[in-house]
């Protein structure tokens, strides 16, 4: 039998229906069994999805987990750079509340670790510190190493240098940065330097007119005494002890002088403070006693490298003074050498205290220049010399207020080696 074309045709369409009603089925069955699946509970698939998805939750987690070990370390890495930093770090918002400010900047500051913010803003307002930080923050620009004296040294810190930085945020001023560092050391060696070279100045200026001035007086002094008092008319005699008197004061100033302008050479041993001070403080002990005091030497004293017998004059003008301030009051003198070592400073501190009137802070620098005196017979060199010594032996002398409510005058020299 042929078919016609048509039925071909016909046939065809059929058995492609049939197909793709099959299809349909088997998809429809499948359907059917993936829902039932899903209604009955967890089929194969999704235990797959869902133990995928657990490990990538468990990644995320220990992802998680790491970034904040992460930012823990470097969070506790940033405060112990912060904190272990010798130089002093402050971080301050825009109206100059603080938000940071390590151990270091607290111990120049001389602020307590729990010291609060008001507390540090107005130390930083009387420190002259927030004027610095002021000027960043109104011109947006840094202030390279600017040095800033200190009013009154705090620890031992005189002069800091500082840097400010302005903070930005996308462009947008937040704050600044302050690195600040103890500039003590270095203008305290400024300051030895340009004393000494003023004293090598002034020695050459005018040793030469001194010693002049000292023969001179020797022959009018001698003259004076070759005078023989008995043979002149009684109303002469008070002009020739007059005469003598007045030369022999001078000869003393000018050897005082002398002695002052002099180049320094040290003779250099090892040399005992406690018994340069005991010594100087007997020299004196009698006088104290008979105006009803006493001297003391106590503390913890070091052996420097130094000249003894110039240490001695300068241990011995200042115990002078002592005595003599006292007894100007009068006051039973009571007078105290205390000695302590700074092994992290690398230096001695020596200071003679007393109970006398004490020096004024506006004369505690002037009190070091030659001829400045307050007593009738004094040559007012006492201190320059003092200061000379100690200058020439890298150290430093200042003068304070004393806990016994005289002067304190503190010697500091660098330990030996
Ligand atoms: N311990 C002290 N207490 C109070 N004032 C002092 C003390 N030491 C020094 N002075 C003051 O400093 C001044 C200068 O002292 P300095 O030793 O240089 O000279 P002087 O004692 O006056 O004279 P010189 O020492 O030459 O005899 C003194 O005149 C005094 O006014
Ligand atoms: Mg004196």
């Amino acid at each position: 039998m042929t078919l016609t074309p048509a039925a071909y045709t016909l046939l065809g369409l059929t058995a492609l229906v049939a197909v793709l009603v099959a299809v349909l089925t088997f998809a429809a069955l499948r359907f059917a069994a993936a829902a039932r699946e899903s209604r009955n509970g967890r089929g194969p698939g999704e235990d797959k999805l869902s133990a995928a998805l657990q490990e990538a939750v468990t990644r995320l987690q220990a992802q998680e987990r790491a970034t904040a070990a992460r930012a823990d370390a470097s969070e506790r890495l940033s405060g112990e750079i912060i904190s272990g930093l010798s130089a002093g770090l402050l971080v301050v918002g825009l109206k100059g509340e603080i938000r940071i400010l390590n151990p270091a900047g607290r111990r120049m500051l001389n602020l307590a670790e729990a010291a609060p913010p008001d507390v540090c803003r107005r130390a930083l307002d009387e420190l002259s510190l927030s004027a610095v930080i002021d000027e960043c923050l109104s011109t947006q620009a840094p202030v390279v190493r600017r040095s800033v004296t200190l009013p009154e040294a705090k620890h031992g810190v005189s002069h800091v240098g500082i840097t400010v930085s302005p903070l930005f945020d996308d462009a947008q001023l937040h704050g600044a940065i302050c690195l600040f560092t103890d500039l003590t050391a270095v203008k305290d060696l400024e300051e030895q330097l340009r004393l000494k070279d003023s004293l090598a100045t002034v020695g050459e200026l005018t040793a030469g007119i001194a010693h002049e001035f000292r023969n001179g007086l020797a022959t009018i002094h001698g003259y004076g005494k070759l005078i023989d008092l008995s043979a002149l008319p009684e109303v002469y005699r008070p002009y020739v002890e007059g005469i003598r008197a007045e030369t022999e004061s001078l000869g003393q100033v000018v050897t005082n002088f002398l002695n002052f302008a002099r180049p320094a050479q040290l003779t250099l041993t090892d040399v005992d403070l406690r018994a340069i001070c005991e010594r100087a403080a007997e020299e004196v002990r009698a006088d104290a006693r008979a105006l009803g005091g006493d001297v003391e030497v106590e503390g913890e004293f070091d052996v420097i490298e130094g000249d003894e017998v110039l240490l001695r004059q300068a241990f011995s003008n200042l115990l002078r003074n002592a005595i003599e301030a006292c007894a100007a009051v009068p006051v039973a003198p009571r007078i105290v050498v205390q000695s302590e070592i700074d092994r992290a400073q690398r230096v001695s501190r020596v200071c003679v205290n007393d109970n006398g009137p004490g020096i004024p802070p506006a004369l505690r620098e002037r009190v070091f220049r030659p001829f400045y005196t307050s007593k009738r017979n004094g040559t007012g060199l006492g201190l320059a010399l003092v200061q000379k010594i100690v200058v020439f032996h890298n150290g430093r002398v200042a003068v304070a207020a004393s806990p016994l409510g005289g002067a304190a005058v503190q010697v500091t020299l660098p330990t030996a080696g």
